[in-house]
């Protein structure tokens, strides 16, 4: 049901497994596509920050031989280490965490990673700044979050369908030029990548279908992504590495 030919590492993930872990859009065909941006090499400590049930955790163990930290403020870190568990990986720690608030060290990372989380707390002009201090000087930041393909301050409205669902939380929604600009302007990071995944709602769409049929009722964001048809939906893929000797 979830077989994709561009995310061959993500086909290795039991289907079950993912979809019990639902909290929004397939995280890891997110994460896959968003970590070919990335340069993680075996042994990088990686904060996975507003890592949900620890799927993303999981996956960036066990493929790129990461030690992560799983950072998250709704799920449980006993929750999400047994969903972890479940994929016998070794070094993943979690944690309950508020990402204002984060108890690390500065420059205890080589990357921090955010899939579908980031418009929770990211999109305040200070964030960069806050999260970036947790980086070794040219960590890298790698960011998968849902996008419009216009700014609602261009289009001057948010599209019905959107606003029915998510209603005024699709203001964190931003294109992919908006959070360049946003970074870049700071200089405090050198914007790698940041553009839209092209197959971002047709992606969206297929795991929503897979939700419905894993949960036997309709998921609740199938009238959105309908009415939608990939105008404005999709996710943005963000990646920039600080700045500094
Ligand atoms: C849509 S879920 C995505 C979870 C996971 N990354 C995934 O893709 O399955 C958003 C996550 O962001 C986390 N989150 C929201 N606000 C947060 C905050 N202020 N600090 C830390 N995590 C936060 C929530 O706990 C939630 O698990």
């Amino acid at each position: 049901m979830l077989e994709n030919p561009r995310f061959p590492r993500s086909n290795g993930y039991d289907t079950e497994w993912v979809l019990a872990g639902d909290m929004g859009p397939h995280p890891l065909w997110l994460l896959e596509e968003l970590a070919d941006e990335l340069d993680l090499q075996s042994g990088m400590r990686v904060l996975d920050l507003g890592s949900g049930k620890g799927a993303t955790s999981a996956f960036l163990a066990k493929e790129y031989g990461v030690r992560v930290w799983a950072a998250d403020l709704w799920i449980d870190p006993t929750t999400a280490a047994e969903h972890i568990a479940v994929q016998g990986v070794e070094g993943v720690t979690t944690l309950k965490a508020e990402a204002h608030a984060l108890p690390f060290a500065h420059g205890f990372f080589d990357a921090v990673v955010c899939v579908d989380a980031w418009e929770y707390f990211g999109t305040a002009d200070n964030y960069l700044a806050y999260i970036t201090k947790f980086l070794v000087p040219g960590g890298q930041l790698g960011v998968a979050t849902p996008a419009l393909r216009r700014e609602v301050r261009e289009l001057g409205f948010i599209p019905e369908h959107i606003k029915k669902l998510v209603g005024w939380e699709a203001l964190a929604w931003h294109t992919a030029d908006w959070w360049r600009f946003q970074w870049e302007i700071t200089e405090l990071v050198e914007v790698t990548a940041a553009r839209f995944q092209e197959s971002g709602w047709a992606d969206w769409l297929a795991w929503s279908h897979a939700v419905s049929t894993y949960r036997g009722e309709r998921d609740g964001a199938l009238d959105m992504l309908e009415a939608d048809q990939g105008e404005y939906l999709t996710f943005a893929i963000l990646a920039a590495r600080t700045v500094g000797a």
